[in-house]
């Protein structure tokens, strides 16, 4: 059992050695050193629950889905509907019809922004912030020459925050406002809730980008009153290849369709095609059906941990990090001091690049680079950093070592 400290108080957070039992990935080890994960912000490890909920579709029920009258259509067509129902239950949605499933994140973003465009006209404008990741700037990059809109980006600051309050950067011409909840890059925690009442005050449609918050946070999108958000399903445990884009049902309904083809159509003749209502408008062509049922099977698995016990813990784990850090001079923390999921540095005379590769011979996996976000590492005048990301299976003990070989590997390179 780990211990945690938690809003100044001490917590049992989690039981994580049974945890890191449902993770089969966990017990590898390379030239007999174990592996210590640290790159959580890019992908998440699946616990049996998910490999097995994938394994047990193909093996039991795998069919194409909504179109056959045979059983096994119907039963993948059931599995896949109850995926859309508990994801939505998973986010506080009330109607699950507002549950898109796509690829992943970046598919989600990109279908936000193309239909959403359809509200955008020549002059108005859409804001994004200085900590998007490249997945919530090039599609509203795109958004903007396609409409004659403009790009407006919302500042942050020396810490890598963005500023309390959005309002003096919404105008009367600003139509959509897209966010990252938390910075991938920086681990920024953005007030969205704040910043959604603000925007709506203003009529402004808010999408969302919750890929790093997924996994730590828990979603109300009811409660947060955005019209769209969305993740993929790997950064939380889910198989790669799966994520959703939730939208309020209403604004679905009134937007165009994204791509063409099957499933998404009510009725086609060479002359004229009619759509289908949402979801289904939104899903064109056979779907990730493993990937939405295993998804589903990833949101259970959350649940059946704790988000509170899950943020705890993690909270635990990088307080503990920034100290192990904190011992190596010249150092430099990247993002707010409550940062979430991700622990982004620099030190001084020392390249990212070699730094992830001495800590990848020692079995320490982080990442380094730009972490896409290209426009915040030039906001900081830098390349890249050095990323470690932290799951509800790392371990304090995981966080020590991580430190002793940061301070080897330091002492090597300098
Ligand atoms: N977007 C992923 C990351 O931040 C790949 O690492």
């Amino acid at each position: 059992m780990e211990i945690g400290w938690n809003l100044g108080k001490i917590v049992r957070v989690i039981d994580i050695s049974a945890i890191r039992n449902d993770f089969p990935l966990l017990s590898r080890s390379f030239d007999g050193v174990p592996l210590i994960y640290l790159d959580n912000a890019a992908t998440t490890q699946k616990p049996h629950a998910v490999l097995n909920a994938s394994r047990h579709y193909y093996e039991t029920i795998n069919s194409n889905i909504h179109r056959g009258t045979h059983r096994l259509a119907r039963e993948a067509t059931d599995a896949y509907e109850a995926a859309r129902e508990i994801v939505a239950s998973y986010i506080g949605a009330p109607d699950s019809r507002s549950v898109i499933f796509t690829s992943g994140a970046t598919d989600s973003l990109n279908l936000a922004a193309q239909t959403l465009s359809s509200l955008l006209s020549e002059g108005d404008e859409v804001l994004i912030s200085a900590l998007e990741h490249h997945s919530n700037i090039v599609p509203w990059q795109w958004a903007c020459e396609r409409t004659g809109a403009v790009l407006r980006i919302i500042p942050c600051d020396e810490s890598g925050m963005l500023p309390s309050s959005l309002s003096p950067h919404l105008t009367e011409k600003t139509k959509i406002i897209a966010l990252t909840w938390i910075s991938n890059a920086f681990g920024t925690v953005n007030p969205v809730s704040r910043y959604t009442a603000e925007a709506k005050h203003h009529g402004v449609t808010v999408v969302i980008d919750a890929s790093q918050a997924a996994p730590h946070l828990s979603i109300n999108v009811a409660e947060m009153g955005c019209d769209m958000i969305a993740f993929s399903g790997h950064k939380m445990y889910a198989p790669t290849g799966i994520g959703i884009l939730w939208g309020k049902y209403e604004l679905l309904a009134a937007l165009p369709p994204y791509r063409g083809g099957g499933e998404m159509i009510k009725e086609v003749t060479f002359e004229e095609t009619t759509f289908n209502e949402p979801p289904f408008r939104f899903e064109a062509g056979t779907p990730n059906i493993e990937g939405a049922i295993a998804l589903g099977a990833a949101c259970d698995y959350l649940c059946s941990i704790g988000l509170d016990r899950i943020k705890a813990h993690e909270t635990s784990l990088i307080r503990a990090a920034e100290a192990e850090l904190a011992k190596i001079a010249g150092i430099r923390l990247f993002g707010p001091a409550d940062r979430c999921g991700a622990l982004s540095f620099a030190i001084e005379g020392v390249h990212a690049y070699d730094l992830g590769t001495f800590l990848d011979q020692m079995g320490v996996a982080v990442r380094t680079g730009h972490h896409c976000c290209q426009p915040l590492m030039h906001r900081f005048g830098i390349t890249g950093t050095t990323r470690a990301s932290f799951a509800m299976y790392n371990t304090h003990d995981e966080v020590v070592r991580f430190g002793e070989c940061m301070r080897r590997a330091v002492n090597l390179l300098r």
